[in-house]
């Protein structure tokens, strides 16, 4: 695998930053971010160019769906007698993607980077602090209470935990029930002919509606998360680590559902998990966050084949390799995720990179989420322009 850690080539070849339809795409060059004391810095020796993509610069596709820009989402730290604002927890930093209808985009981070965070402020289940939010063309940060609540319907949220969400005194007949007479989807008799229909759609039965939810094993009770997601016939789902707590086996039952009703019903999703295997399979682009910002996006096999960021290639290490005889290197990272209270200055993963190359600049420049070639995006000042793509995998048409 050719990447920066193994082959530190530190040229600079000036960068294919050809526009690419898939992924975000800058359209000037413009200058590195500064953020508080990091200064927006000339390329210094050794650096590639210090030019990326900001909120504003995004090239939206004319079917994206989704379209985040800038999003911030900060918990103020408060103290004292007085409740004394005293700094924020940067959950979410500065996000910025795209997701067209009908794609999945896998969300990877370790735990507290502001996944959850992020698709909480998307849906405003959490006011976001900063950024734009537009969801077909709505912007959804200006929404007035009854047209939130017809997103809502538009783009749901499905748990890890799906057991925490629902109610353990409600049949799920009754559960889904609630939701198709609260968004008037259904009346009368129709009602418990579309609860059944539901629940066949996610692999139960249509007796199981009789059942409480304590009465399911984890996969099955994922899947009354998911009859219920899609009870409001949504266009987004936000999938939150739904299958982190099921059995492996129960893991790919869940995923192949998934992407079966997707299959059926044209959905999009934001699909959030820590691990990098869970989303490999399901994704057909992948963004990897670190402290509250992407630190890389790109097609799934192109992230895969050729992850550019030193701390994409460390999630990618740990990740079991099935091939025998594979040559498997993990990269363990030193130290713990710093505190989004305080993050580093500079390129948040400084502290902790294994990137032979790091030096001073890297703990003064905020890396700019930059195209180093074929619409890859990573924010490293020392992965080179040009060496984004795909490795050893031929195009697809
Ligand atoms: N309501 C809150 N108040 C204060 N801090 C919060 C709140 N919710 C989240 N945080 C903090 O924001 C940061 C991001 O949390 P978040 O839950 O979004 O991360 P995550 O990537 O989803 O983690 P995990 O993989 O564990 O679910 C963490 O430091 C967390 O402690
Ligand atoms: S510290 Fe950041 S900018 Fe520097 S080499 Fe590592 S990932 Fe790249
Ligand atoms: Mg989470």
């Amino acid at each position: 695998m050719n990447t920066p850690l193994n082959n530190p080539s530190n040229d600079a070849p000036g960068g294919d930053t050809t526009a690419h339809p898939e992924v975000l795409t800058p359209r000037e060059p413009t200058p590195v971010a500064a953020s508080g004391s990091d200064m927006a810095l000339p390329p210094a020796r050794g650096n590639s160019d210090l030019r990326g993509q900001t909120p504003e610069d995004m090239d939206v596709p004319d079917d994206a769906l989704l379209v985040v820009r800038g999003l911030k989402k900060y918990f103020p730290i408060r103290r004292g007698f007085f409740s004394r604002h005293v700094g924020d927890v940067k959950a979410v930093d500065g996000v910025s993607f795209f997701m067209r209808r009908g794609e999945t985009l896998g969300l990877v981070g370790e735990s507290g980077c502001g996944k959850t965070s992020a698709g909480r402020a998307i849906l405003r289940m959490e006011e976001p602090t900063a950024g734009s939010v537009r969801f077909d063309g709505q912007d959804v940060l200006s929404l007035d209470r009854d047209n939130l609540r017809r997103l809502r319907r538009r783009a749901q949220y499905v748990f890890q935990d799906p057991y925490s969400s629902l109610n353990p005194r409600m049949t799920v007949g009754d559960t889904l029930r609630e939701v198709l007479t609260v968004h008037r989807l259904a009346s009368g008799a129709a009602v418990d002919a579309r609860v059944g229909q539901l629940l066949e759609v996610v692999g139960l039965r249509a007796e199981h509606a009789l059942r409480y939810p304590h009465e399911f094993s984890g996969g099955p009770r994922q899947r009354i998360g998911i009859a219920r997601a899609l009870a409001v016939e949504p266009e987004l789902i936000i999938c939150d680590e739904p299958v982190s707590a099921l059995d492996v086996s129960v893991q790919a039952q869940v995923i192949n559902l998934l992407r079966d009703l997707q299959d059926e019903f044209g959905l999009t999703y934001l699909f959030i998990a820590h691990d990098l295997s869970v989303v490999e399979h399901i994704s057909d682009r992948v963004a990897v966050m670190y402290l509250g910002r992407i630190v890389e996006i790109a097609d799934s096999r192109v992230l895969y084949s050729n992850p550019l960021m030193p701390y994409t290639q460390a999630l990618l290490s740990a990740v079991p390799v099935a091939e025998p005889g594979r040559k498997h290197n993990r990269i363990v990272l030193q130290g713990d995720v710093p505190s989004p209270a305080n993050p580093p200055s500079g390129c948040p993963f400084h502290p902790r990179c294994p990137h032979p190359l790091k030096d001073a600049d890297c703990a003064r420049i905020v890396p700019p989420l930059a195209d180093k070639g074929g619409g890859h995006f990573a924010a490293c000042i020392k992965v080179p322009l040009g060496s984004g793509g795909a490795r050893g995998v031929p195009p697809t048409a």
